[in-house]
């Protein structure tokens, strides 16, 4: 077991939050409050009248024929995407359950998180996977498919990743058995883009794919960084364009640092012209953001630029203006970890989050993420009010779905 990261709160700020030591406010006045188990129905009623009120202020505020036109197209969008909505609503009246009525912040996972590798073919400056904190092993494909499994009762969305998940031999058999025999839902795969030509059968099997792209400007200069692959991942892209049915399946993720401000702009335009998703977030160093950023002219400009793009929707962007802003200007998140769990290759699940370094349990000897945070819960507490300090897409996003899911719809239907 790895030290404590007294660190970890404390440099941003937030002193008094959390017990260094137990990584929880154990040794704040709000410990009581969180423990006790108080039943809050009538929360959960008014939030529901909270948002009939609002949706009635909103179409009140409109002429007739525009709320109608509103309405309609609000009524469409939930239709074509009922799966999706239902799944929405069910984990966010879920959670209201688990948060309000069991007064506890472990959520129900939306998406699992697995890092298939810890191998990599690359070895980008900020990266910490090639060398992580806790190693795992890899398992054979059988035992990784029975992961899967366990994994699927639990949640319809996988996201595989790594190390370099690509550098597994059977990395095509684990995404088509997610797909086609355990029908996740959702099956993404993050990559370096480098070897997708050499694992072409990830094509059918995923619904989509995330390429990570930091530079367009091929640098020769820095081996094993993702500017010196530069080519071959660009004409791996064309390749993956071909082959999915929308350009959209295909998101270019960016990482930001100082030097590569210009570059993302850059992607940003290249993913307009060329139909794929824009997402993007700044580079943790030891989990924390760069905070130099925000003094920066150059970002400032490129994070309204981004929030801009994404309020006229003049291209796909991931997240909504408002989740954007507190990803790049380091607002104040309340983090749900347990929403995006993250499993290493042997099945080890961490909690309650990757950055605190501590494993739950192993889902294959627990047998769900249930029992797994049960588990975590019982010796480290519950989850940690650590004001966010790692701002990563899926923790900003998970404090809005936790906290201001019908915020969140009416941005992403808007
Ligand atoms: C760890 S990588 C694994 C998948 C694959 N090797 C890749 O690079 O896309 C997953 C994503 O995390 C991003 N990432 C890695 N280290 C990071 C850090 N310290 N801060 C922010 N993002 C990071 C990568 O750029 C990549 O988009
Ligand atoms: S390619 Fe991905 S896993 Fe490999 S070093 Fe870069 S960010 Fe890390």
């Amino acid at each position: 077991m790895t030290a404590p990261r007294a660190d970890l709160p404390i440099s941003l700020g937030q002193q008094g939050r959390l017990c260094p030591t137990h990584f929880r406010n154990c040794c704040q006045a709000g410990e009581g409050r969180q423990e006790a188990v108080r039943p809050h129905f009538h929360l959960i009623g008014f939030k529901i009248l909270a948002v009939a009120s609002r949706l009635r202020v909103r179409f009140s505020s409109m002429g007739k024929a525009r709320a109608e036109e509103k309405g309609l197209t609000l009524l469409r969008g939930l239709v074509r995407h009922s799966p999706f909505v239902l799944k929405n609503f069910k984990h966010y009246f879920q959670n209201l359950y688990r948060r309000e009525i069991r007064r506890t912040n472990v959520v129900a996972p939306y998406a699992a998180v697995l890092y298939v590798t810890h191998k990599c073919n690359l070895a980008c400056s900020y990266c910490t996977q090639k060398e992580p904190d806790v190693f795992s092993q890899e398992l054979p494909t059988a035992e990784t498919i029975r992961l899967l499994r366990i994994i699927r009762k639990e949640t319809d969305s996988i996201l595989f990743t790594g190390g370099e998940p690509t550098l597994r031999n059977d990395i095509e058999a684990l995404a088509r058995a997610a797909r086609h025999d355990l029908k996740f839902r959702s099956v993404l795969l993050i990559t370096n883009g480098t070897l997708l030509h050499e694992r072409q059968g990830l094509f059918d099997s995923l619904h989509s794919l995330i390429v990570s792209l930091d530079s367009l400007e091929a640098d020769s200069t820095r081996p094993m960084s993702k500017p010196a692959v530069l080519s071959k991942v660009l004409e791996n892209l064309q390749l993956a364009k071909s082959r999915f049915p929308r350009a959209t399946d295909i998101t270019i993720s960016t990482v930001i640092e100082e030097w590569n401000i210009a570059d993302v702009e850059r992607i940003m335009d290249f993913c307009g012209e060329q139909g794929f998703v824009f997402a993007t977030q700044t580079a943790l160093n030891e989990k924390l953001p760069n905070l130099r950023l925000r003094q920066n002219p150059r970002y400032q400009a490129l994070v309204e630029k981004i929030v801009q793009r994404r309020r006229e929707r003049s291209q796909p962007i991931n997240g909504t203006p408002k989740l954007i802003r507190t990803l790049l200007e380091f607002g104040d998140f309340q983090c749900f970890p347990t929403m995006f769990p993250r499993v290493y290759p042997n099945g080890d699940v961490f909690y309650p989050c990757e950055p605190l370094k501590k494993i739950g349990g192993n889902l294959l000897h627990e047998g769900s993420f249930n029992k797994v945070f049960a588990r975590g819960r019982k010796l480290y507490g519950d989850i940690p009010d650590c004001h966010g300090i790692c701002h990563l897409f899926g923790n900003v996003l998970s404090s809005y779905y936790a906290k201001d899911f019908w915020g969140l719809a009416g941005d992403t239907i808007r």
